[in-house]
């Protein structure tokens, strides 16, 4: 980069990423819906270099302030990619979403350092769409909280020849989510370890079947929901390590509702074909449950990561 083409100091970036659910039961590691919680962070190029990193909310006082955090590690990730020298940088985050819960903390923080790339380096590298979710994906290591934490909606992410691709979809407008948070967190490297290298052919055949019925509940009939959310692919697999989500979703399935585990969890996440579904399970959960679990009522969100450049001079 020549120095006309340096960022000017003062630039700034304002980016909001949703959280997102993965899996959704059968779809493992391939469909995800992003959700109406929100990270949100101001990003400027400031005098001096390096990276300083404050935060505020969830993660205050927990997460790296150097260049060590996983957001600023995402932009240098994509001013790397372009061989472009990262500018000293002030970010600033307002975090809503938890850590550990299975709502794609760590895929929202890749999102944000990767869109508030791509806002400073407009005008001088274009991302695109396939470009932001390669570079996420790197980073996260499948794209299934990415694409929809990028993009909303509903997402169906797969990994081909060329790298990670998405087909957005848009969900239902009967179709409501409840999540149900608990206290404690779940290591996703921890829920992946405990996966079988191989699975039966007919537990193959079984999650086939859901997952195509799945796309068709939420976006045409979630009357199937309860059906569609069947998964024999993780959900056992991981149950030992988190006793209360399995007793949960046991619970509510039984009652009629369309729960499993939020990503790797220990949420829940409960589809709803109706935003009734979601009252009469935070009832049943209040009234069933002997642990403490957070209700969220969140709606689908339809716009996925945004990013607003703030020029010093009106030339960005
Ligand atoms: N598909 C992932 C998993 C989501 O369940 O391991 C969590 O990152």
């Amino acid at each position: 980069m020549t120095a006309e083409r340096a960022i000017p100091v003062g630039t700034s970036v304002s980016v909001k990423v949703p959280a997102t659910t993965a899996n959704l039961g059968p779809g493992f590691d391939t469909l995800g819906l992003a959700l109406s919680l929100y990270d949100e962070l101001e990003v400027t190029v400031r005098d001096a270099p390096g990276i300083r990193v404050m935060v505020s909310g969830v993660g205050e006082g927990e997460v790296p302030t150097d260049e060590s955090n996983l957001v600023a590690r995402s932009v240098i990730h994509v001013f790397d990619h372009f061989g472009i020298p990262v500018p000293g940088l002030e970010i600033s985050a307002h975090n809503s979403i938890p850590h550990g819960r299975g709502l794609g903390s760590s895929g929202a923080a890749i999102v944000a350092g990767i869109m508030s790339a791509k806002g400073l380096l407009t005008g001088i590298v274009d991302v695109d769409s396939t470009m932001l979710l390669e570079l996420a994906t790197e980073l996260e290591g499948h794209p299934d909280n990415v694409a929809p934490a990028l993009f909303g909606g509903l997402t169906i992410a797969w990994v081909g020849d060329g790298g990670p691709k998405h087909k957005r979809l848009i969900a239902h407008r009967g179709v409501s989510a409840v999540v149900f948070v608990p206290e404690t967190e779940m290591s996703t490297a921890l829920a992946r370890s405990l996966q079988p290298a191989s699975v039966p052919h007919e537990d193959a055949i079984f999650n086939v079947s859901r997952s195509a019925l799945l796309v068709a509940a939420l976006v045409q009939s979630p009357e199937l929901l309860l059906a569609a959310t069947e998964d024999r692919l993780h959900q056992s697999y991981r149950a030992s390590a988190m006793p209360h989500t399995d007793e949960l979703i046991h619970m509510l399935r039984d009652n009629g509702l369309a729960a499993v585990v939020s990503g790797a969890g220990p949420s829940v996440l409960v589809l709803g074909s109706d935003p009734s579904q979601r009252l009469k399970a935070a009832e049943l959960v209040a009234k069933n449950s002997s642990t403490a679990w957070q209700a969220l009522m969140l709606a689908v969100d339809f716009k996925g990561a945004t990013v607003i450049v703030h020029p010093v001079d009106g030339s960005v």
